[in-house]
């Protein structure tokens, strides 16, 4: 099996990631919101169901985002989802605008799926690790080095990176994708979530060439303390997303996409959960099941090192007053002008990166998909 080398491992390219990612994180700060009354959550409430009433746009939010923002899609009529889930609803729903909580690849799988409708973010700052250390020049000459490999890319890319691939696979995807793939004798390059990369490649023993980049969230999460922890919870199931490290997988009784981590908490019989993703999920882990407890699985803490112990800073960027001013920009401008917060993708671009999209969308539909694990 191909072992993760590539030009992406090289010392010098992994340090310049690291300052990359490191000046996208400092613009957050920015963004942070005093925390708000009650009265003023409300308001803030009331005036954005009033402008997605008489905007009639859809907003559609990922599991990862502020509580408040998951309520606000479910109680419009939107939807809150897992990545794959969030682009099927966009495609599929009848709105002409839509509103994506989440963070910018989110945004550019809608618009590329419906380029006749109008995206809108509450903030376009909002982006990914993965997708920062994937840059589109970088990545073309990885593939134009390896011409013989089918081209796998992880959803949380840019609409380039996704325009220059054969597929592109969410979480809840990937596996049976890859799996289909390689019964099909083909070999694979993958990118960017090593981790991720390396679990299907483990997992389906694919020959697949793994990019090296890696979620800043997801890579905190310690397999030691979650040993530790285990032994505190000796009858907790641990799920875990598998963007994860190999070791904090190799302890999971569940391994899939941020659907599927909910779905197995509901179906397994265990009343408590050792939960290795975002803790913005636990809103509608504890929804759906009151009665049960869950635990975030321990991170490198939050007086160390880690600036998103459990909590994707992108994701948090999506903000009740970045929502507002998105929603009241959108009652005053001209259907034909920009937005400040509208997602734009070159259409020839677009054009190419649906196809690996649609393809994926098909593959999905077509396929009743599993999820992986020890429970
Ligand atoms: P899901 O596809 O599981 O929603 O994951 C998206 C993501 O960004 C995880 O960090
Ligand atoms: Fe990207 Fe990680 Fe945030 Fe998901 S949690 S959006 S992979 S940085």
């Amino acid at each position: 099996m191909q072992e993760t080398t590539n030009i992406s491992s090289l010392p010098e390219r992994l340090a310049a990631d690291t300052q990359l990612v490191k000046s996208y994180l400092d613009k957050i700060d920015a963004f942070q919101t005093d925390s708000l009354s009650a009265a003023e959550e409300a308001d803030y409430k009331r005036r954005i169901l009033d402008a997605l009433a008489s905007s009639g746009a859809k907003m559609v939010a990922h599991y990862y985002t502020d509580p408040v923002l998951q309520d606000l899609a479910e109680e419009s009529g939107g939807f809150v989802g897992d990545s794959l889930e969030m682009a099927r609803f966009g495609r599929d729903c009848d709105a002409s605008t839509l509103i994506v909580a989440g963070v910018r690849f989110m945004g550019e799988s809608a618009k590329i799926l419906s380029p006749d409708k109008r995206v809108i973010m509450p903030t376009l700052e909002a982006t990914c690790s993965l997708d920062i250390a994937c840059p589109i020049l970088e990545f073309s000459a990885f593939c134009d080095a390896n011409p013989d490999r089918t081209v796998v890319v992880y959803a949380n890319t840019s609409a380039a990176v996704k325009a220059r691939a054969d597929w592109v696979v969410t979480s809840s995807v990937a596996l049976d994708i890859v799996e289909h793939l390689m019964e099909r004798g083909e070999k694979i390059l993958w990118a960017p979530d090593r981790h991720l990369g390396r679990y299907i490649r483990d997992t389906t023993g694919a020959d697949m060439l793994l990019w090296d980049s890696a979620c800043i969230v997801h890579e905190e999460f310690k397999a030691r303390g979650l040993r530790d922890m285990r032994a505190l919870y000796p009858d907790a199931a641990v799920l875990a997303h598998p963007e994860s490290p190999a070791e904090v997988l190799a302890i999971a009784d569940v391994i899939g996409s941020t659907t599927q981590i909910i779905k197995a908490s509901q179906a397994l019989p265990n009343s408590q959960f050792i939960v290795a993703t975002d803790r913005g999920i636990f809103h509608k882990l504890q929804r759906l099941s009151p009665e049960k407890e869950f635990i975030v699985a321990p991170t490198a803490g939050n007086e160390a090192t880690c600036r998103s112990c459990a909590s994707c800073p992108w994701m948090g960027m999506n903000t009740l007053p970045t929502l507002l001013a998105a929603l009241q920009e959108l009652q005053v401008v001209e259907a034909n002008d920009g937005l400040t917060n509208e997602v734009f993708v070159d259409a020839a671009v677009g054009e190419r990166a649906m196809k690996p999209l649609q393809r994926m969308l098909d593959f999905a539909a077509a396929n009743a998909l599993k999820v992986r694990g020890k429970a």
